[in-house]
């Protein structure tokens, strides 16, 4: 759906009568780091693609992907970005329900809805630091279900050992499980599902956040072929454009810039992640729950609420995530995605001011 994701820069920009690049956007979980000024370089050199129409279903390019990832090529369905994909399960699979466990990422919800798919939460709790509650979602698994499960989870930071989301699908042979590792290649020693080859386990990845080319559109699925095989008939032609079908086969033919890019990501993240952690202890009640990706879910101190602290940071050209919109939370939770060193110092400084600024509101 158009509506339900989170801070627009573009809106906030227009509303403070500044430039989209004078506001600091702590709301869009990208790579603080990236783009790859390699990939960057070579897209600048290959913009005569835009002339042409790519490969209809981007099959060169999936195979690049799928050889670099070590995978069968048959097991791999590229997308515009993976929120074609996630649009397409329940529309294609037509499963007689879906179970979604959060709070997670809206979109899972608003495609099983616009299929007709009617939708199960199963929703951690904060009291339980946000871990996500298995044993009461095996019990309300039927013969059937799509399951949902984002790792690590957008917006808490979760991130579930592969091994129980592995343990849980095999003991429910009558159930799909979608995994989303969209935000796994931020997670330092992450394990993927997608090498895992069970015949219920779809496992989405992203392009957009880990390096930083959302515009550019893509995702992939990664699954037993049998079931890709009945998605791909549904996907549109050209779903995949041409320059983002470059970037893909550059990425997947430099795998040790890549390599190197990623670590430079990962142990950047832990350091800062570390720093903001330990500057926010001293900040008024704020509760921070660890993370083990890029961005971090904080719970502000009665009677400050998101949209107080929101506000008070937009006024500092600040945008973070007003969290309230996610199922399973309430007003009060704010997500803080990394940036560089000076927006992360910047950013603890405004919220030490928690009192001050909701005061004022
Ligand atoms: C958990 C999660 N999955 C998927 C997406 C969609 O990403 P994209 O369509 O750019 O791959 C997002 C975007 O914010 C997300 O947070």
């Amino acid at each position: 759906m158009i509506r339900g994701h989170g801070g627009n820069v573009l809106e906030l920009a227009g509303r403070l009568g500044c430039r989209p690049a004078d506001i600091c956007d702590m709301s869009s979980n990208v790579n603080p780091l990236g783009p790859m000024p390699e990939l960057m370089a070579h897209l600048h050199r290959r913009l005569d693609l835009i002339q042409a129409l790519p490969e209809v279903d981007a099959a060169t390019m999936t195979a690049a992907f799928a050889e670099a990832s070590g995978l069968d090529p048959d097991g791999v369905l590229a997308g515009n970005g993976s929120t074609e994909l996630i649009y397409l399960l329940p529309r294609v699979l037509a499963p007689p329900r879906a179970v979604v466990v959060g709070p997670t990422y809206a979109d899972y919800t608003d495609a099983c809805r616009l299929a007709g798919v009617p939708v199960v939460p199963v929703t951690a709790v904060a009291a339980q630091g946000f871990a996500p509650p298995l044993e009461q979602l095996k019990n309300a698994l039927e013969p059937g279900d799509l399951v949902f499960i984002c790792n690590p989870n957008n917006p808490t930071g979760v991130l579930l050992d592969p091994e129980a989301i592995s343990t849980l699908a095999a003991g429910r042979p009558d159930c799909r499980f979608v995994v989303d590792e969209s935000y796994l290649p931020f997670a330092p020693e992450a394990e993927s599902l997608a090498h895992r080859g069970a015949d219920n386990l779809l496992v989405l990845s992203s392009m957009s956040k880990i390096h930083r080319i959302a515009g550019l559109r893509i995702g992939f699925l990664m699954g037993p072929a049998p079931v890709l095989a009945r998605l791909h008939p549904h996907r549109p032609p050209w779903s995949v454009n041409a320059l983002a079908q470059e970037a893909v086969t550059f990425l997947s033919t430099h795998p040790g810039p890549v390599k190197q890019f990623l670590d430079e990501t990962r142990s950047f993240l832990e350091t800062e992640k570390q720093l903001l952690n330990q500057r926010l202890q001293g900040c008024h009640g704020l509760r921070g729950f660890p993370s083990r990706t890029s961005f971090v879910l904080l719970q502000l101190p009665a009677p400050a609420t998101a949209a107080h602290v929101c506000q008070a940071l937009a006024r500092e050209r600040i945008l973070v995530r007003d969290c309230s919109n996610f199922i399973g939370l309430d007003p009060r939770f704010i997500r803080i995605s990394l940036k560089d060193g000076d927006a992360n110092r910047r950013v603890a400084e405004c919220l030490d001011r928690i009192p001050e600024m909701t005061g004022k509101m």
